[in-house]
């Protein structure tokens, strides 16, 4: 007989403790711990797995590992003995799936669990019918298809995409949300892969919560997990961001998988791009460049066009705008940091109403050094600062973004396109090194970019090879950069 052992979750976070609390003592939102009847095995044993699942024994035994595999300990070299490292990974031919294996780190890992996250309506799942019939259509003498399951869109759906993306391939289509279901029947076809679109939309009896709740999101993916790992099938899933960013909510996805990979791309833009946030068979610094078209995704050979092309669409270059690049947990993105400078300005202000989205403390010092070290008679002006689209910059590394648009401002000289500055700034006028400099330098290169300023010390961790066209200057402090620049 099975005894109930009663938990609290956190619906918004998954903390889960024995007792119930008003409020959640991890993530501090009121009203969110449910209670969670976990049973419990009768052998005493706790057995996260089995019990967490809360599913039949017989299902349990097709993606769980069989007790007698991996019980002792194997010798290294026993390992990787008749172990061929560049055949492991499945290959994805042509120019897509290039760029998406670089992402991946080189192909694509058997047994391995991917998370695409992205924003509804970016590209998902049109990336990953592409990977799909990328997988089915490579030819290694064997026939096994690519198992597509939607709980999102119906078979015809699917179907009519992938008409218009042209894809013949073989690939399996299934409708359904039950996890315990899917696992089944992918099982008995054994695909090459399996691709389950979205963890969002599927449940596993027993497990507290609606669909795409914390508890159930969890349980899922590590029912994936098992899966893949048991079976070596690699698993692609696609997460849903919410609006604070997260895939699902918390991050608690993110540590159960094996890769993280994000969609990116703006509404109004036809450029997608594609990170590796976390890889645990490559790197995680991996970018992807792709446009989309009517049939698909496209990979873009020269990442330069984007960036030339939106230029373009500006009619007038701009004083007083620079860009820089700032991190989010292990992700880049580039911003712009825009200032005006008035000799009268209209109407009184108070030196923090002048600056948005910067700390006025950091602004301020900023302008002063400019004054102090770099001779700008900025004495009699008021200076607006403004990070573009709303952003809150709180890294130092945007300082030298600050100081280039308030010269660019006050000299009124627009700074050509195409240069994006990194680097923390001293109150001697130094250039100070930043966290993570070869990611950031190495996204403006991918993307582009003519010239990155940087601070001196930064050149010797560059390596020249990534970064294309992309010229890096190496400067000592803020006279430098401006007579570079301007
Ligand atoms: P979709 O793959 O459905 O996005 P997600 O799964 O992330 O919600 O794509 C959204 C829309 O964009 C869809 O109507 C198809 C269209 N689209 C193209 O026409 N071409 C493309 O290359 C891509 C990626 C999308
Ligand atoms: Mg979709």
């Amino acid at each position: 007989k099975k005894k109930e052992k009663v938990q609290w979750v956190c619906c918004d976070c998954g903390f889960s403790t024995g007792k119930w609390w008003g409020t959640c003592p991890s993530c501090e939102i009121t009203g969110t711990m449910k209670e969670f009847h976990e049973a419990k095995s009768s052998d005493g044993a706790d057995n996260k797995v089995k019990s967490g699942l809360a599913i039949s024994e017989e299902a349990v035994g097709l993606w769980l590992p069989h007790k007698a595999e991996q019980l002792f300990p194997v010798k290294l070299e026993e390992v990787n003995r008749g172990f061929n490292h560049q055949h492991w990974r499945i290959p994805l031919s042509g120019s897509f799936g290039n760029e998406v294996s670089t992402v991946l780190g080189g192909g694509i890992v058997p047994g391995s669990l991917t998370l695409i996250g992205g924003d509804p309506g970016v590209g998902k799942s049109t990336l990953v019918l592409q990977i799909a019939a990328l997988i089915a259509g490579h030819n290694d003498g064997a026939t096994s298809p690519v198992v597509y399951v939607s709980g999102e869109e119906s078979l015809e759906q699917i179907g009519s995409r992938a008409d218009r993306l042209g894809i013949k391939s073989d690939i399996f289509l299934y409708s359904s949300t039950d996890i315990e279901d899917i696992l089944k029947k992918a099982q008995v076809v054994s695909p090459r892969a399996l691709i389950v679109d979205s963890i969002q939309t599927v449940y596993l009896k027993g497990i507290l919560g609606s669909a795409g709740g914390v508890p159930q999101v969890k349980e899922c993916t590590s029912a994936l997990m098992r899966f893949a790992k048991t079976t070596n099938i690699p698993v692609f899933l696609i997460g849903h961001v919410t609006k604070s960013g997260d895939i699902a909510g918390p991050r608690v996805l993110e540590h159960i998988v094996d890769v993280v990979l994000y969609m990116e791309g703006e509404k109004c833009s036809s450029y997608r791009m594609l990170r590796a946030v976390k890889n645990r068979f490559g790197s995680a610094d991996e970018l992807g460049v792709f446009e989309m078209s009517q049939s698909g995704l496209k990979s873009v050979s020269n990442a330069s066009e984007i960036f030339l092309s939106e230029q373009c669409s500006d009619s007038q270059f701009l004083a007083g705008l620079a860009i820089t690049v700032i991190m989010d947990g292990s992700r880049t993105f580039l911003i712009e940091i825009q200032a005006l400078c008035l000799s009268d300005c209209p109407m009184s202000v108070s030196p923090s109403g002048l600056i948005n989205g910067i700390p006025a403390s950091r602004a301020n010092m900023v302008k002063c050094v400019l004054v102090k070290q770099a001779g700008l008679q900025l004495q009699e002006n008021a200076v607006f600062l403004n990070v573009v689209s709303g952003l809150t910059m709180e890294e130092t590394a945007g300082d030298l973004a600050i100081a280039a648009a308030i010269c660019s401002s006050f000299l009124e000289f627009p700074i050509p396109k195409g240069i994006a500055f990194i680097g923390e700034i001293g109150l001697g006028g130094e250039l100070r090194m930043v966290p993570r400099i070869e990611k950031r330098v190495y996204t403006v290169a991918k993307l582009g970019y003519t010239m990155c300023v940087v601070p001196k010390q930064a050149e010797k961790v560059l390596e020249a090879e990534s970064l294309g066209k992309t010229k890096v200057v190496g400067c000592n402090n803020l006279k430098e950069v401006i007579n570079v620049v301007f």
